[in-house]
């Protein structure tokens, strides 16, 4: 099984009921954060969702990512850019866990959601997943009906309590689907095109109404229209859930984000800033180069 291809909140939870505190406040994380020694730009964000302190990423002996320092803000989309095999997507998959599921991935350093680290051992990864939820690059819809697919995230989270049916729609309408699928929604979802499965899977992540969405590169198997479509809900979604993207097209993080993080090859975060900033005068000549083309 690989990462990539497991919707995670659709894994069966044996661990047991919710035990992710969000008061609990570790006291490493005033350590480490006043170390400073995060990337260029580094702009200070109030009451961030998630932050990364110092946090290295390794697959057996090899180190994926290195000293990761970031912190994401509320209700906004941070796009993570750069080129192949920089880490992005570990990085990603670090925010909620899914790391856990390859056998040789390790993590080490602190990564925090609202404050709590969830490496500590009281955290159940499932539950997590629940309030950091996950989009793939490959639209994942389940063998089943339109309904049952939104409607699965809700029911193995135990929160089949009646109003399924409203949950379902109203999942499908921030996505942006359900004006096209209103009269289909027993129909298999894998009858759909591809943008529209893609925005299926974005209902399916939102359905339990988690805080946070990663999406690892959603529209780059998506024509033209399609993506466009996906940018205009990303920009929606922002309203309600902090949104965190991986995209190759700096186009789109350009178009679509309010902070963009550059990581460059070898796993290290080399900058982060405002999206504005980073595309119109980075601090780092690296992150020029790879902005303006000469790199990556
Ligand atoms: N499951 C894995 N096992 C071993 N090494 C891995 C695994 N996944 C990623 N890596 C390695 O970790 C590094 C970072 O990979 P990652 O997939 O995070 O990069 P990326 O920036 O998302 O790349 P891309 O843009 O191609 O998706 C690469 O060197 C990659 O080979
Ligand atoms: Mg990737």
């Amino acid at each position: 099984m690989t990462a990539n291809n497991e919707p995670a909140e659709m894994t069966p939870n044996r661990r047991g009921p919710e035990s992710v505190s969000t008061s609990e406040i570790d006291e490493r994380r005033s350590a480490s954060a006043a170390a400073d020694d995060g990337p260029l730009g580094s702009p200070r964000v109030s009451s961030p969702v998630i932050e990364s302190r110092d946090l290295d990423v390794f697959y057996g002996d090899t180190q994926a990512l290195h000293g990761i320092e970031m912190e994401v803000p509320e209700r906004q989309v941070t796009a993570l850019i750069g080129p192949s095999g920089c880490g992005k997507s570990t990085f990603l998959r670090s925010i909620n866990r899914m790391n856990d599921l390859i056998d040789v991935a390790r993590v080490e350093g602190d990564l925090y959601f609202h404050g709590k680290n969830v490496y500590d051992d009281d955290v159940d990864p499932v539950a997590l997943r629940r309030k950091i939820g996950m989009v793939f690059q490959k639209p994942n819809p389940f063998p089943k009906s339109i309904y049952d697919n939104v409607a699965y995230g809700l029911r193995v989270q135990g929160k089949d309590d009646g109003d399924v049916d409203e949950k379902v729609r109203t999942a499908l309408e921030q996505a942006a689907l359900l004006d096209e699928v209103e009269d289909q929604l027993d129909e298999s979802g894998l009858d759909l095109s591809g943008g529209q499965q893609q925005r299926l899977c974005i209902a399916r992540a939102i359905a339990p109404d988690p805080e946070v969405v990663l999406m690892d590169e959603p529209a780059s198997a998506l024509d033209p229209v399609a993506t466009s479509k996906i940018e205009d809900l990303i920009d929606d979604l922002a309203e309600e859930y902090t949104v965190v993207i991986v995209t190759h097209s700096m186009q789109q993080a350009a178009r679509i984000s309010d902070k963009t993080a550059v990581f460059l090859t070898g796993g290290h975060l080399v900058e982060f800033d405002d999206t504005e900033k980073i595309f119109e005068n980075p601090e780092s000549q690296q992150v020029e180069d790879y902005i303006t083309g000469k790199f990556g």
